[in-house]
Order: structure tokens, then C-alpha cells, then sequence
């Protein structure tokens, strides 16, 4: 305690390195005359520390590495109710700013559903997960708010994410964040699991019905949650026409073969059509206001972007009742930008990184399915190699990845084949496209 106030005197803390974070205003303003640097007589902390650093440049510690020690001291009432108000005006355009990204109709709080969807009951509120991040030794205020505002909200999301990643998008330094994925692994009681365990957890996985039966009982019922499940064929084999069908179908209740919850549309074709939701969802007698209502809608202009969209949903899932994300098309984006053969790897490297950032999200929220598209020639290239046989080349090579191969038919059939899913049966399912959408043949 003694080295801390010492600490605060001179602005260095115990390893002699000038923290000006934990430096009173007094101090803060005789340092900065010390050095000869005006600060107005009203200045504000973060202020004098501003100008301090352009002074000074880069030598004094970023005060994101000695988050451990953040706990803040504030001069005087009205300073913290500064600081307090710098919190919230930083969310609120953070919240403007996530609003261009998303288009989302529905401003005034979801109106339930009669597809009574939206509350969900079966797992911890936002809240909850966000209280539980509070409580992790280290985090105060400002750390709490840096991970929340780069989606870390849970000790799920802390634990499962490289600590690079948590480091690169929260900005917190490496040994905090190595801290805090040690501290929500423990909480969690993440480590060697029992095969019941495993068990008992895919017991919990549900399914939406995709409207075919014997595409659904292929799937053992339908497009399970907890995988990323993928969608590829040759143009016009109905890929774009199953997620419309499916940001349909996840909205019903469980009963009739839904998960009572919302969809997500990361759109990288401009190809999403409200028109398709409005048919798919009257040949279900649905109110289609209620169904568009609650999808939300991301339009992709380049993969950077993207990749961005996938990251800023974790922040959504939870408090839109997301139960399917959907990327339509997973690599569109990513084949053109990066076109011959020195950039391959560099491609298939990013895909990789934003293949984990979606598995991530079904690692978090086992009741959450996501459904990728891609568009394969009938000469499939060096993306994929023969997509109907199980080659090195696949990109999406994690284990509860399930891929699904669409053709055409005759007319408005499709045939679907499951390929590379160890746990589900060999055979095809045909299914058709018409205007009420995916239906028997
Ligand atoms: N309103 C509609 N009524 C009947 N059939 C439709 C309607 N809209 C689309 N389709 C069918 O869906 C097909 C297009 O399928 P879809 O858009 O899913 O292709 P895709 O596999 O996503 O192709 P791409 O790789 O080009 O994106 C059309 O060829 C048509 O058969
Ligand atoms: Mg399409």
C-alpha cells in the first residue's frame, strides 16, 4: 500500500515505469510544469495525461497493459462523474456506429412473436454473463468496458478466443489477458471432460427443420445447433433459397421444428430478398411484419468487413435471441480479393481465422446454428478439390462441421448429400424450390 502511494507521488510505479494513469490531478499538472507543459487551469485528467504524452511520446507505459492495477482514483466527486459520463457518451456512439452496420427494423424492443420466439429462457440473460466477467480478479470498470465493447461479454467468449485475439480486439495487454482466460477457464471448469459429459451436452443440441422431411431426416432432424454447417454447390442449386427458408424456420416454435429465436444475415452477394421472406413465411401462415421483424440484416461489402460483421455479432446474439447466423456466401469475397497463387495462403489463412471466429460463437451458445454458403464449379478448383470426396484442401476442417453438397435436378428439384459428418447416415435427399420455398417434391 505504502509503495502505491509512493507510486502515485512520483508517477512511477513498482517496476519504475511512469504510470500516468494512477497519478492524482495535482501531481498529473506539477509533473507537466515540470516539463515545461501548459495545461489549462481546468483540464481534466485524461486530458493533462493527453497532452503529457504528446509531449513526451511513446516511452510512458500504455495504460491498457497495467489494467491488473486499473482500479482508478478520481480527485474529487465531480472528476468521477466525468469519467462516468466519458463511459457513456463512448457507448453511445459505439451503439450509432453498430446501427450502420446491422439493418435491423425493429427499433422498440422485439414485440413478441406469434412464431413466439424471442425470450429465452434456456440459458444465462446478458446480464448474468456480463456480471460474471465483473467478477473476474483485475477487472475493473475500464477493463469490463473494453471487453464488452470488442464482445468478450462471457467467460465463455474470454475462455474459448486466442489470447492474441482478445489482446488485438479489446487492446488489454498480454498478461492481463492471459490472467483472464486462466481465471474464466477455472470458473468455467473448463479442462478434460467425461464422455457423459460430452454426452449430456449434445443432448442439448436442437434442430430446425429445413421444410423437407427427408432432408430433415438425413440431418437426424434438421440443421443442428453447436456446428457451422455448410452449404455448397454450382449456382442456382438453392443455397441462397434454403437460409431464407431457414431464418423462416428457426423463428417457429419447437414444436413445429423451430428454436423459437432470430436470425442473423451476414450477406455478401446482395442476394438477401424480403420478398422471398414474405412468401416462404404466408405459405406458413405466418405474419411476415413479425418475421422480417426479427431478422437482422448485415450487408458485406469486403471480406474485411465480414469478418467484422462475425466478430460485432457476438454482442447480438444474447440480446436479439440470435439462434442461426447465416453467411451467404462464406467466400465469395475472400476468392475475388484474393486472386493467384502468391495469395493463396494468405487467403486461406483469414478464412481459417474467420472460420474459428464462427465456430467460436457455437463453442459459446451450443443452442446457436450457422449455416455457410459456397458456390463451387462443376470443376471444383484448388479451393476445395473434389468437394464429393474427403480431400486435405477443405478449409472448414473442424470436427463437428457438417457439409452438404446441393445439385440440381429435374425442373425445381435439388438433391442435397451430406459429405464428411462421421455421425450422420449416407444418402441423398430431394427437396424442391418453389415460390413458398423449400418444400416436398
Ligand atoms: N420466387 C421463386 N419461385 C420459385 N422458384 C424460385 C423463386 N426464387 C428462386 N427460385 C429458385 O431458386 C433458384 C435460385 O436458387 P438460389 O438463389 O438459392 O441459388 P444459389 O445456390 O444461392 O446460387 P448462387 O451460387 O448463384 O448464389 C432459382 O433458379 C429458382 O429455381
Ligand atoms: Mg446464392
Amino acid at each position: 500500500m505504502a509503495k502505491a502511494v509512493e507510486a502515485k507521488n512520483n508517477g512511477e510505479n513498482e517496476n519504475g515505469i511512469i504510470d500516468l494513469d494512477s497519478m492524482t490531478v495535482k501531481d498529473l499538472k506539477s509533473y507537466a510544469t515540470e516539463r515545461d507543459i501548459d495545461v489549462p487551469s481546468k483540464a481534466r485528467k485524461k486530458d493533462i495525461i493527453k497532452l503529457i504524452k504528446e509531449n513526451e511520446g511513446p516511452e510512458i507505459e500504455d495504460p491498457s497493459e497495467n489494467s491488473d492495477s486499473e482500479i482508478e482514483e478520481y480527485d474529487d466527486d465531480q472528476e468521477l462523474i466525468e469519467a462516468f459520463n466519458d463511459l457513456e457518451n463512448e457507448d453511445e456512439i459505439e451503439d450509432s456506429d453498430f446501427e450502420d452496420v446491422f439493418v435491423d427494423d425493429d427499433d422498440s424492443n422485439d414485440e413478441d412473436l406469434e412464431v413466439d420466439s424471442i425470450q429465452d429462457s434456456s440459458t444465462n440473460s446478458l446480464d448474468d454473463c456480463i456480471k460474471a466477467v465483473k467478477s473476474l480478479p483485475g477487472v475493473g470498470e475500464a477493463t469490463l468496458n473494453k471487453l464488452i465493447k470488442s464482445g468478450f461479454n462471457s467467460l465463455e467468449a474470454i475462455a474459448y478466443t486466442p489470447p492474441k485475439i482478445i489482446q488485438e480486439d479489446s487492446g488489454l495487454g498480454e498478461k492481463s489477458t492471459a490472467k483472464l482466460i486462466k481465471a474464466s477457464m477455472e470458473k468455467l471448469g473448463i479442462g478434460f471432460k467425461s464422455g457423459e459429459e460430452i454426452w449430456e451436452h449434445r443432448k442439448n443440441i436442437a434442430r430446425i427443420t429445413t421444410n423437407n422431411k427427408e432432408f430433415d431426416d438425413l440431418l437426424l432432424g434438421g440443421i443442428e445447433t453447436g456446428s457451422i454447417i455448410e452449404f455448397f454447390g454450382e449456382f442456382r442449386t438453392g443455397k441462397t433459397q434454403i437460409m431464407h427458408q431457414l431464418c423462416v424456420n428457426v423463428q417457429l416454435p419447437r414444436e413445429k421444428g423451430g428454436l423459437e429465436g432470430n436470425a442473423l444475415y451476414i450477406d455478401t452477394e446482395g442476394t438477401f430478398r424480403p420478398e422471398r421472406i414474405i412468401q416462404m413465411s404466408e405459405a406458413l401462415d405466418l405474419d411476415y411484419t413479425k418475421v422480417l421483424k426479427n431478422i437482422v440484416y448485415g450487408r458485406a461489402y469486403n471480406s474485411d468487413h465480414q469478418i467484422l460483421l462475425v466478430k460485432d455479432s457476438a454482442n447480438l446474439i444474447k440480446e436479439k435471441n440470435i439462434k442461426l447466423i447465416i453467411v451467404d456466401s462464406l467466400i465469395a469475397h475472400f476468392r475475388s480479393e484474393y486472386i493467384g497463387r502468391g495469395t493463396l495462403a494468405n487467403r486461406q489463412q483469414l478464412l481459417n481465422q474467420h472460420l474459428h471466429d464462427l465456430q467460436r460463437l457455437t463453442d459459446i451458445h451450443p443452442d446457436l446454428a450457422v449455416c455457410v454458403t459456397n458456390q463451387v464449379s462443376s470443376k471444383p478448383d484448388v479451393f476445395y478439390g473434389n468437394p464429393t470426396t474427403h480431400t486435405g484442401g477443405h478449409i472448414v476442417a473442424h470436427g463437428t462441421t457438417i457439409r452438404i453438397f446441393l445439385r440440381k435436378g429435374k425442373g425445381e428439384q435439388r438433391i442435397a448429400k451430406i459429405i464428411d459428418a462421421p455421425h450422420l447416415p449416407e444418402g441423398d435427399a430431394v427437396f424442391t424450390v418453389t415460390e413458398a420455398g423449400i418444400g416436398e417434391p
